[in-house]
């Protein structure tokens, strides 16, 4: 194979309990990519649309991703690589996940399947570190695996997949400011009291036992977060007013995705999600605010090759 076309989806982390631990991934957005091989040995980055990257190949963590696996490889190629962003850096959607997820994908493709999904993870790891400074797992695991993803383990890195009901629809308001998950992370306290621990690893549990057997109320009682929420929740534009919307509204749960601004819902079924994006988008409409809205099942799928291209790479 000398050419692969990617689409590596967009993320939501956390999913409200699970910080740094939790993930998903999105059927409605990502990134597309295309990775041609060359006989220099070199990364080069030759377009990117849709957002402003480095072309740097040391600064992009496509470029840093795919570096670090050629010489793991010890490859006897290098590659070409345009980048078509369908959303922004300091979403809380994964943006630099996807890319990184979606470049160590394209890599593998191109050495013919060499490496393991946990071995993707922990390459595309180094990618969220030359984003923000810090080895998160739960985007790049999600948008790898795909479906919904516990990071059991840091250290040895040990991903769950867990399985989740086809009805669930995430609804995801984006207000257009950017928040740097490095900022965001900074305003958690590094401790936390046994009883808040208590409640929080409770809630985990919950929610994967709520998932594993569709139960939505459950689902929906565990979808509280005691640790992050409270310190990140004055980064993003009237978050207590849209997430009590999306709830009136019949979500199951709201909360901050990622690092934020971005707020997601999780609803049983497209029409009480549609019903919570009207109400999200009522909210920001009234106060002025520039935001995107989506509407996404989780996709079964994390990254994965796409023919004919659908983007405008060429
Ligand atoms: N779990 C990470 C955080 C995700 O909340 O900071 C970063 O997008």
């Amino acid at each position: 194979m000398n050419q692969v076309r990617v689409f590596a989806p967009a993320t939501v982390a956390n999913v409200s309990c699970g910080y740094d631990a939790m993930g998903f991934a999105l059927q409605a957005l990502g990134d597309e990519m295309l990775f041609t091989k060359t006989e220099s040995k070199e990364v080069v980055i030759s377009k990117i649309e849709g957002a402003k990257l480095p072309f740097s190949t040391d600064k992009n963590v496509v470029g840093v991703v795919a570096k670090l696996m050629l010489e793991d490889s010890k490859a006897n190629f290098g590659v070409d690589v345009q980048i078509f962003k369908n959303f922004k850096p300091g979403s809380g959607l994964g943006s630099s996940a996807a890319s990184a997820s979606g470049s160590a994908f394209a890599i593998n493709q191109l050495l013919g399947n060499k490496y393991s999904n946990i071995e993707l993870t922990k390459f595309a790891m180094q990618g969220e570190v030359a984003a923000c400074g810090s080895a998160i797992a739960d985007n790049v695991a999600a948008a790898i695996y795909g479906g919904f993803i516990l990071v059991r383990s840091y250290d040895p890195l040990d991903i769950i997949e867990i399985p989740s009901p086809p009805e669930l629809v995430a609804t995801i308001i984006h207000p257009q400011i950017e928040v740097k998950t490095e900022d965001s992370r900074k305003v958690i306290e590094p401790e936390i009291p046994i009883k808040t621990a208590i409640a929080q690893w409770a809630n985990v549990g919950g929610l994967i036992s709520g998932l594993h057997t569709s139960d939505f109320d459950l689902i929906s009682r565990s979808l509280v977060d005691y640790v992050a929420e409270p310190a990140r929740k004055h980064l993003i534009p009237h978050f207590d007013e849209v997430k009590n919307a999306a709830i009136e509204q019949g979500a199951l749960g709201a909360g901050i995705s990622g690092s934020g601004p971005s707020i997601f819902a999780l609803s049983n079924g497209v029409e009480t999600a549609n019903n919570v994006a009207e109400a999200m988008n009522t909210i920001y409409k009234d106060k002025g605010i520039d935001y995107k809205i989506y509407i996404s099942r989780i996709s079964n799928q994390g990254a994965k090759v796409i023919n004919p291209v659908s983007t405008s790479l060429q």
